[in-house]
């Protein structure tokens, strides 16, 4: 072979490469409004900075006439490039490849950039779009996904993981993604579950529609399975690019400063009238959060889920920041089974990452009742205060009102070691409310009262008068500092610039028992 002939046969081999699946099959994909494999990871990275690893790796099967049909890259692009500048990996599966199943070649093109990920210590995207494992390959298959499995696991809290679901995405392949920090779908498009509407039909006589069953809408405000929904691939993918900005590359590094225009001693008057000093007036925590923080951007995660507890990444004087707030404007800002776990998964991210955590704290308690009880509030709840407890990143806590009882402990409470306490003068904070301490406390004066209601009233003006303040919380350090809720931001830069160089450690174990 002449030069010039080896230079055309690596061109015509790239070009069947690129051609994946063929026109049909990308014009149908397109059609359903998705974009391929290869366009999609155009856009995900910084433009032209994406290099291809394994372009021409083919599968190894024989049976069913698999051996006639190969196509180099085997149904899933792999390789690395910039995001933001940034080193990042990514695999995306090509659909028009044997609907982008999971074959033990293509495994193995995954798993080789996850190595060389966990190596060099970058982020890890995953673009999932496919039929699950190749049913012509059997246990092969399966074994690929094993393998992906053990890699997503190993890689957990070492570097973020993120999956957006582009596609079908269904049986145990929706495992991967389970594992990862962050899981992105995209509406009309993409689905997620573990047996699709025919199984149910025939076992469970259920009919469910796959949207129903695993669309977008189920899986971020039902299930919890997904964290963000967004409108088409590109929107997704945009996404995938933002939520980076705030993270590391791995453990061991911190999240990149973000200069700002926001100036750190800016106070906001509008602050002090925010929060209603009537302890059951409700407020969206969210207009707190965009006060404070950096140019007002909040990046808010698992938005439709458990909307009672408010999670999401800001800057604050340039420092990225993960906020876990209580939202009195949904179920008075109760912690619940579902706003348990969604906080507490974030905290642990948050603290793998070396994310600093700002809480904003107006809780009344845990959600009474027996479904919460039956379903485990108790094991469920106490995963956030696991998580809290054991985070050792930079905590800072702002009472803005209530803070009762067991939540008031959970809620990064000084005893937990957060490092810096705060408490607006409208802070409430006791084991429960005045009404239901009252009705404890004077049950026997109440019953033997002549007018119950006139002492009822008299008693809860006293209680509050006593206990529902912050300055017997401050007066013992639990709180360190009352401030006016216009200082927060000034306050809470102020105390994440001292703590900036902050180490922190727990006992040494081969890991903890977080309650599951
Ligand atoms: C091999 C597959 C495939 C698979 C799809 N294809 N899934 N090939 N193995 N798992 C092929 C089809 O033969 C077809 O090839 C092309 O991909 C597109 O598929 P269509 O069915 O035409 O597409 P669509 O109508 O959009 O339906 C998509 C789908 C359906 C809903 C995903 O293909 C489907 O139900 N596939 C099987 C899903 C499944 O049960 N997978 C196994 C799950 S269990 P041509 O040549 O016609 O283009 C699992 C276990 C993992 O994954 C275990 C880990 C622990």
């Amino acid at each position: 072979m002449t030069l010039d002939e080896k230079l055309e046969e690596l061109r015509r081999r790239h070009a069947r490469a690129v051609a994946g699946g063929g026109e049909e099959r990308r014009a149908r994909q397109h059609a359903e409004g998705k974009l391929s494999a290869r366009e999609r990871l155009d856009l995900l990275f910084d433009e032209g900075s994406f290099q291809e690893v394994g372009e021409f790796v083919e599968h190894n099967c024989r049976d069913f006439g698999m051996a006639k049909q190969r196509i180099p890259g085997d149904g899933v692009v792999t390789g690395y490039g910039l995001i933001n500048r940034r080193l990042a990996y990514a695999f995306a599966q090509d659909f028009t490849v044997f609907g982008g199943s999971l074959s033990e070649a293509n495994a193995g093109k995954i798993c080789k950039i996850m190595e060389l990920a966990l190596k060099v210590g970058s982020p890890i995207i995953g673009l999932n779009d496919s039929g699950g494992a190749r049913i012509q390959e059997g246990v092969a298959s399966l074994a690929g996904y094993a393998d992906i499995f053990l890699r997503n696991t190993l890689a957990s809290g070492v570097v973020p993981q993120i999956s957006a679901v582009l596609g079908p995405c269904a049986g145990g392949a929706v495992y991967s993604p389970a594992i990862t920090d962050f899981v992105l779908m995209v509406e009309k498009s993409s689905y997620m579950f573990v047996t699709g509407p025919d199984v149910i039909r025939t076992v469970m006589h259920e009919n469910v529609t796959k949207e129903d069953l695993g669309g977008p809408a189920t899986h971020n405000a039902t299930s919890g399975v997904a964290h963000f929904s967004t409108r088409d691939d590109a929107e997704c993918l945009a996404l995938v690019r933002e939520l980076l900005s705030f993270m590391p590359q791995n453990n061991r590094e911190d999240p990149p400063f973000a200069e700002s225009a926001d100036s750190p001693e800016r106070r906001d008057p509008e602050l002090d009238r925010l929060v209603p000093p009537e302890s059951d007036q409700p407020y969206d925590i969210k207009d707190l959060i965009r006060r404070v923080v950096d140019e007002g951007y909040f990046l808010e995660v698992h938005e439709q889920f458990a909307k009672n507890i408010v999670v999401g990444f800001a800057r604050l004087g340039g420092f990225s920041v993960g906020i876990v707030a209580n939202q009195p404007a949904v179920l008075a800002g109760c912690l619940d089974i579902n706003a348990s776990v969604k906080g507490a998964r974030f905290v642990r991210f948050c603290d793998a990452f070396n994310i600093p955590l700002i809480t904003f704290e107006d809780v009344p308690g845990f959600l009474p009742g027996t479904q919460q009880e039956f379903g485990g509030i108790i094991r469920h709840g106490a995963k956030l205060l696991f998580a809290f407890a054991e985070a050792t990143v930079p905590k800072l806590t702002v009472i803005t009102r209530k803070a009762y009882g067991g939540a008031y402990c959970v809620m990064a409470s000084k005893h937990i070691r957060t490092d810096v306490n705060f408490a607006y003068p409208t802070a409430e904070i006791a084991v429960m409310g005045p009404e239901g301490a009252v009705n404890i406390v004077y049950r026997r004066e109440l019953q033997a009262a002549k007018d119950p209601e006139n002492v009822r009233r008299e008693k809860v003006q006293e209680f509050r008068d006593r206990f529902a303040n912050p300055y017997i919380a401050a007066e013992r350090g639990y709180v360190d500092a009352v401030i006016a809720p216009r200082d927060t931001r000034p306050r809470l830069i102020q105390a994440l610039r001292m703590l900036e160089n902050k180490v922190d450690t727990s006992p040494p174990k081969k890991h903890g028992n977080i309650p599951l």
